[in-house]
Order: C-alpha cells, then sequence, then structure tokens
C-alpha cells in the first residue's frame, strides 16, 4: 500500500535542496505586528510546517490528530495549537499561545478531557521528517517526510496522559483542490482566508494510552492528521463548518463544507478506494439531517441528528450518511462546536452499500 504513493527518497532530497530541515521556536506570547501566512505550496517543499510567519492576535495554526476504533464506539482526538484561545473563539485567553487538548470518548459515554498550557513550541521539519514539541506539556508528535507513518507520544503525569498513537497511511496527502504532489505550486486555500493540509486522511491506527482514574485506552480503527491556519480570527472567519472522515469498505472519504464570515461556500471533498484517489476538490454537499437540519443553520440551530454527504466523482456519485453519540462540546461564547464519534453508511449510487467508522464536527460562530 505504502509504495502506492510514497516517493523516492532521491525526489525528497532534491526538493530540500539547501534546507536539511527547519527549525521553528514559537515562543508563548503573541507578536506584534502583521504576520503571513502560506497559502501555496511552491514555496517550500515541505507539506506539514508551520504556516504563518508569527503568531499574533489573529493569526492560527494547528496540528490535528484523531483516531475511531473500527466499531465507531472509542474516539480520541488530540490537537496541538499555536494561536492565542480566542483567536480560535473560546472565551479567554490561556496565558500563552502553545496548548494542546485531549479529548477522549469510551463507548459507554465517558469522556476524558485535558487541556495542557505549553511553554516554547519547538517545531523541525525537514528531510527526516517533522518533529514537534510542545515543551512542559509532554506531548509530541513525529511523521515522516512521505507523510506514511505518524506517531504521538504523550508523556504527562500531570494530565494523567501516558501513551502513544501510531499511524500508517492507507491514503494518500492532498490539499483543497489537489493531490499532493511533492515540488508543485499547488493551492492550499480551503477558502480566501482559511488553509487546510490534510497529511492522512486515513490510516491504520494503533491508540494504546492509560488515562488516570479511569484506565487503559486501547483500541485499533482509523487514524486522521490535518492541519488548518489562517491570518484572521475563526470567528472572522467562518460562519459554520461541517467536516468529517470516514473509512468505509475499502474507501476513505474526507469532507470539508464552510459557510465563510461572507456567507459564500467553500467545498473540498477527498474520496480513495484502497489508497488510490478518485477525487479531490469541488463537487461535494454536506447537509445536516433530522432534527435542527435548517441550512444555512441559524443562531438557534441545534445539533442535527445527522450529516448526508454527496460527492460527486468521474467514478459516479458517493453518498454517505453519519449518525453517532457526542463526543466533545466545548462551549463558545460567540456559537458552538461539537465533535461527533460513530457509524458511517454509503458507497457509489447504484453500487454495494458499506458501514464504517467516522468522526466529524459543526464549528459554528452564528451568534
Ligand atoms: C496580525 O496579522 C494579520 C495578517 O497580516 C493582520 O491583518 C493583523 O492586523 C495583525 N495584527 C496586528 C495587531 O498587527
Ligand atoms: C504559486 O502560485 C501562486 C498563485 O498563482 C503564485 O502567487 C506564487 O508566486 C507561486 N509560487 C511559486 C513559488 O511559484
Ligand atoms: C521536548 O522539549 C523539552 C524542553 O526542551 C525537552 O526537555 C524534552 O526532552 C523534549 N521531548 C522530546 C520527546 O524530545
Ligand atoms: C465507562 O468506562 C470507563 C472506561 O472503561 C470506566 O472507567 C467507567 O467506570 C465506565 N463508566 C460507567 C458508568 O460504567
Ligand atoms: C471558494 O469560493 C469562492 C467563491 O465562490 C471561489 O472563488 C473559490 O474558488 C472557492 N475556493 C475553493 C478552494 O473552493
Ligand atoms: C435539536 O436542537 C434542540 C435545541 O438545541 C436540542 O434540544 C435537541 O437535542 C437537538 N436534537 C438533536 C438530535 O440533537
Amino acid at each position: 500500500m505504502k509504495s502506492s504513493f510514497s516517493f523516492p527518497l532521491i525526489l525528497q532530497t532534491l526538493f530540500a535542496v539547501g534546507t536539511f530541515a527547519v527549525t521553528k521556536i514559537i515562543p508563548t506570547d503573541p507578536g506584534n505586528g502583521p504576520t503571513i501566512a502560506e497559502f501555496y505550496s511552491g514555496g517550500t517543499p515541505f507539506f506539514d510546517g508551520p504556516k504563518i510567519d508569527i503568531v499574533n492576535d489573529t493569526s492560527f495554526d494547528w496540528w490535528y490528530f484523531d483516531a475511531i476504533s473500527s466499531d465507531g464506539t472509542y474516539q480520541l482526538t488530540v490537537s496541538f495549537f499555536t494561536a492565542l484561545a480566542t483567536t480560535l473563539g473560546f472565551a479567554t485567553g490561556f496565558g500563552t499561545t502553545n496548548f494542546v487538548v485531549f479529548t477522549a470518548m469510551y463507548p459507554n459515554g465517558t469522556e476524558y478531557q485535558q487541556f495542557g498550557f505549553a511553554g516554547p513550541v519547538t517545531i523541525s521539519d525537514g528531510l527526516f521528517g517533522i518533529k514537534g514539541n510542545w515543551s512542559s506539556t509532554g506531548f509530541t508528535f513525529q511523521g515522516t517526510t512521505d507523510l506514511s507513518y505518524y506517531k504521538i507520544v504523550i508523556d504527562s503525569p500531570a494530565l494523567g496522559i501516558e501513551g502513544s498513537m501510531i499511524f500508517n497511511s492507507v491514503a494518500p496527502a492532498h490539499y483543497p483542490e489537489d493531490p499532493y504532489i511533492p515540488g508543485k505550486n499547488l493551492s492550499e486555500h480551503l477558502s480566501p482566508v482559511i488553509g487546510w493540509a490534510n497529511a492522512i486522511p486515513d490510516s491504520i491506527a494503533k491508540i494504546d494510552f492509560n488515562l488516570a482514574g479511569v484506565g487503559e485506552l486501547k483500541f485499533t480503527g482509523s487514524g486522521y492528521h490535518d492541519k488548518n491556519w489562517g491570518l484572521q480570527s475563526l470567528p472572522q472567519a467562518v460562519k459554520s463548518w461541517y467536516w468529517g472522515h470516514g473509512h468505509i469498505g475499502p474507501y476513505s472519504l474526507v469532507w470539508f463544507d464552510t459557510v465563510n464570515y461572507d456567507g459564500t461556500e467553500n467545498v473540498s471533498g477527498y474520496l480513495a478506494r484502497d489508497g488510490r484517489i478518485i477525487g479531490v476538490g469541488s463537487g461535494l454537499t454536506a447537509r445536516p439531517t433530522g432534527a435542527n437540519s435548517t441550512y444555512p443553520p441559524t443562531s438557534t440551530t441545534g445539533n442535527p441528528g445527522g450529516f448526508h454527504i454527496v460527492y460527486n466523482t468521474k467514478d459516479g456519485v458517493f453518498v454517505a450518511d453519519v449518525a453517532g453519540q457526542v463526543a466533545w462540546a466545548p462551549p463558545l461564547p460567540l456559537g458552538g462546536y461539537t465533535r461527533w464519534a460513530g457509524q458511517i453508511t454509503g458507497g457509489f449510487v447504484g453500487q454495494r452499500t458499506y458501514t464504517g467508522s467516522s468522526v466529524w464536527e459543526w464549528v459554528r460562530f452564528t451568534l
């Protein structure tokens, strides 16, 4: 599977000439003055590194990792942030721009949630892959340059979290509109002001943690990793977004359907079968179903019952439906955030239907 999308080391070397590794240290205080972001891949040989120059009062950059057990009942998300919490829509700051969030869901509904507030962050990205270290939290991640393998290691007695999460990719990386082709200058714009790079759309995930007071969090399933970034605060950039991913039989599906601040909609779909990309980019819609399925959502719209995803690809129309339980719903004063985990059912219209597991979310700033 790996051979279908990893590229030869010699090419990686050529793209990285003169930039053996770039190490960036991100301080805990936001910088003053304007910053810039990368929105085209041509300027750098690295897919997953920091995308903003400095963290200021409106810019953000994050690395997101999640996993769902094959039966959809265990879920884990680990997120690494460099942003003021208020830039992301939280009510108050955390005293540092560098923080991590760990949220786990057990089959019986038990949730384990921790925030970790970090000192300086060190990220190095280069010939031998990426490494991120959110100092003083015990949270680190690393990945290979060909984006085939990631490992998150957490050693945090203070937060009661010890263990690791390992991803072996089964679906090639992509940008919002294109498969990732190293060295090619591709757009990273999900919307006019938000960037997206999806290093691991789907993977075989192995999760092995010990959580204080709860016990083991141990499962295998599907793992996902991406990053988003932007120059404007999230509440000033987004009205509502629906995002999610699923592992459905031989298929890996990712959807992003966002309503921008000005009311325009931007979408990006991704579908692969057995590790080969079928489609990337436009032609997708994700819509709420069941209770509270008003679209576009308003300030009074509650959590929908599920979502229906339609993706027009060159091979036909792929449809999927998700339903499950809420895995995390932190309060956001200007709107809300809900993450669900559960089952996904889908396939190409007129062909076999499969069932799998999925993680999906709704971000809104509608108040
Ligand atoms: C932060 O950077 C953004 C993008 O360059 C800019 O619009 C904003 O004004 C900056 N904030 C400050 C305080 O300079
Ligand atoms: C990549 O494409 C963008 C948009 O066309 C352009 O602005 C940028 O200069 C290009 N970058 C490189 C390194 O070619
Ligand atoms: C992360 O950084 C801290 C502080 O520099 C260091 O003590 C720790 O060993 C690092 N962790 C790893 C896994 O490199
Ligand atoms: C739910 O599962 C967790 C993890 O196994 C366990 O610690 C907890 O006691 C369970 N809660 C209930 C109400 O059964
Ligand atoms: C986002 O929507 C705008 C307006 O419809 C469009 O010009 C732009 O190409 C879209 N971008 C993507 C990545 O779909
Ligand atoms: C629909 O929204 C209402 C009001 O927020 C809420 O009470 C209800 O639980 C929601 N329905 C579902 C399926 O979550």
